[in-house]
C-alpha cells in the first residue's frame, strides 16, 4: 500500500491517445492506494475511453467542459484546481505537452493546470517517432525545467506496430511515482496515537454533557501522520466522520473510556497527539433509566475526569506528548500554562468561539509552542494545517532523539 497517497486528492487528466484505455485502471489503482480521484478529460480522450467508464471507476463525476454551466456550478475549474493535492495527466499526448508548455488555456485540462499551484506530473504516451522528434524532446526538457514531473515513457511494442520509447508507464508504476511525489517519510516507522472529538458524559441513558468538538482536526492529523509514514491509532469520541485510510480507529464514548483506551494503546507509541476535547467533569452518578422530566434534579453533582494527556506525560517511558489548547481568550498565556503544568513537549493553541476557525469549522489557525520557541500558522484548511503540524512534530521528535 502507498501510504503517501492516503486521503490525497488527485486530478487525473486524460488526453487523446490509445493508452487512455489504461487510465481507467490507473484511476482504480490510485483509489486503492487511498486517494480520491476526479477525472478531467479532453475532447479527444473521449474518442478512446468513455466518460461513463471514467466516472464509474473514479467514483466522481467526470469534468470535460470549461463552459458547461451545470458543471461549473457544481465544481468550477478554479475550485477544481484548488481542490487538488496533485495533477497527473496520463496519458499525455505530444499535443497536450506542447499546449501545457505554451501556457494555453483552451480547454478545461490546460486551464486547471494553469490555475493550480500543486505539483503537476505527466505520463507521456505516443508513437516512438513522435517521442524522438526534437520538437517533442525540447518540449519535454522545457517542461522539466518548469518543475513539471515527467514519468516515462516506457519502451516496447506500440499500438501502431512500432517498437521503441513512447509507451505510457503501467498504472502501478505511476501510482508509485505519485506516492513518491508526496513521500516526506518524516514519520516513517513511528507509532502515533491520537485522540479526537468530544466525549459524552452520561446523565442517563438518553442525556449527556458534551462540547462542540467535531473531531475534524484530530482526523486530519491522523490522515497527515499516515501520509508521513506513521502507523496511526485514532481513539475517537462520538463524531460523524469517516475513518481516514489506513488508520486504526477505536471508538469511545466517555472520558473514562478514552483514558482506558489510551492507556491500553500507549506502550511502544512514539508520539501522542491529544486533540480530543475531553470533558473535564462527569456526573457523579448517572441514572440507569431515563429520568422523567419532573424528576430531573435541578443540580447535578459532578466529579473530575482523569486528565489523559497529563497522565501520559507522567509515564516513565513516555512518548513525545503534544497537547491542544482551545481557548476563547488569553490564548497564548493559557497555552503556556498548560504546556508547563501538564509537562507537554509541545502545545498547539488556537482561538475558538469564532464561526470561521477552530472547533467544528473546516479551517483553523494555530500558534505552536515548544520549549522557548513559537511558530504561527495562519488560517488554512484543517488538512493543510495538519500536514504542516505533522512536519513540525516530526522535526521535534527527531531533535529529541
Ligand atoms: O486543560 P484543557 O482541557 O484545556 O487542556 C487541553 C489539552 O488537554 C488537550 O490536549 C486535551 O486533549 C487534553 N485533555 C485531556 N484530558 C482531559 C482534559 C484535557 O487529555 N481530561
Amino acid at each position: 500500500m502507498k501510504q503517501q497517497l492516503a486521503n490525497k486528492q488527485i486530478i487525473l487528466g486524460v488526453t487523446g491517445g490509445i493508452a487512455a484505455y489504461k487510465s481507467a485502471d490507473l484511476a482504480r489503482r490510485l483509489r486503492e492506494a487511498g486517494a480520491e480521484v476526479r477525472v478531467v478529460m479532453t475532447e479527444h480522450a473521449k474518442e478512446f475511453i468513455t466518460p461513463l467508464t471514467m466516472q464509474a471507476v473514479s467514483g466522481n463525476p467526470v469534468h470535460d467542459d470549461l463552459f458547461d454551466l451545470q458543471a461549473e456550478a457544481a465544481m468550477g475549474h478554479i475550485e477544481l484546481a484548488r481542490w487538488a493535492d496533485a495533477v497527473l495527466v496520463a496519458p499525455a499526448t505530444a499535443d497536450f505537452m506542447a499546449r501545457l508548455l505554451r501556457g494555453e488555456a483552451n480547454d478545461l485540462l490546460t486551464t486547471v493546470c494553469l490555475a493550480t499551484s500543486v505539483p503537476i506530473a505527466i505520463a507521456p504516451a505516443m508513437n516512438q517517432a513522435m517521442w524522438k522528434n526534437t520538437l517533442t524532446q525540447e518540449n519535454v526538457q522545457a517542461l522539466q525545467e518548469k518543475k513539471i514531473h515527467v514519468y516515462g515513457p516506457g519502451e516496447g511494442n506500440q499500438a501502431c506496430g512500432d517498437v521503441g520509447p513512447g509507451r505510457m508507464l503501467e498504472p502501478l508504476e505511476l501510482v508509485d511515482r505519485m506516492a513518491s511525489l508526496f513521500a516526506t517519510g518524516s514519520l516513517s516507522g513511528k507509532k502515533v496515537t491520537i485522540t479526537a472529538g468530544p466525549t459524552h458524559e452520561a446523565i442517563d441513558p438518553v442525556r449527556y454533557m458534551s462540547n462542540v468538538s467535531s473531531g475534524k482536526m484530530g482526523f486530519a492529523l491522523a490522515a497527515a501522520a499516515v501520509e508521513a509514514g506513521a502507523t496511526v491509532t485514532l481513539i475517537s469520541g462520538p463524531v460523524l466522520l469517516e475513518t481516514p485510510a489506513q488508520v486504526k480507529r477505536i471508538d469511545v464514548v466517555s472520558a473514562q473510556d478514552m483514558f482506558d483506551a489510551v492507556m491500553h494503546n500507549i506502550s511502544a507509541c512514539d508520539i501522542f497527539l491529544s486533540v480530543a476535547a475531553v470533558a473535564d467533569y462527569r456526573c457523579k452518578q448517572s441514572a440507569s433509566q431515563k429520568i422523567p422530566k419532573d424528576a430531573m434534579p435541578k443540580q447535578i453533582e459532578l466529579e473530575r475526569n482523569p486528565d489523559i494527556v497529563a497522565s501520559v506525560a507522567k509515564l516513565n517511558q513516555r512518548p513525545v506528548v503534544v497537547g491542544f489548547a482551545a481557548e476563547t481568550e488569553n490564548v497564548l498565556a493559557n497555552a503556556k500554562a498548560k504546556l508547563k503544568n501538564k509537562n507537554l513537549d509541545m502545545i498547539i493553541a488556537n482561538q475558538v468561539g469564532q464561526s470561521d476557525s477552530g472547533m467544528g469549522s473546516d479551517e483553523n489557525a494555530a500558534t505552536v509552542l515548544w520549549g522557548e520557541q513559537q511558530k504561527e500558522f495562519p488560517r488554512m484548511t484543517k488538512q493543510k494545517l495538519a500536514r504542516e503540524l505533522i512536519e513540525l512534530v516530526a522535526k521535534i521528535n527527531s531533535s529529541q532523539k
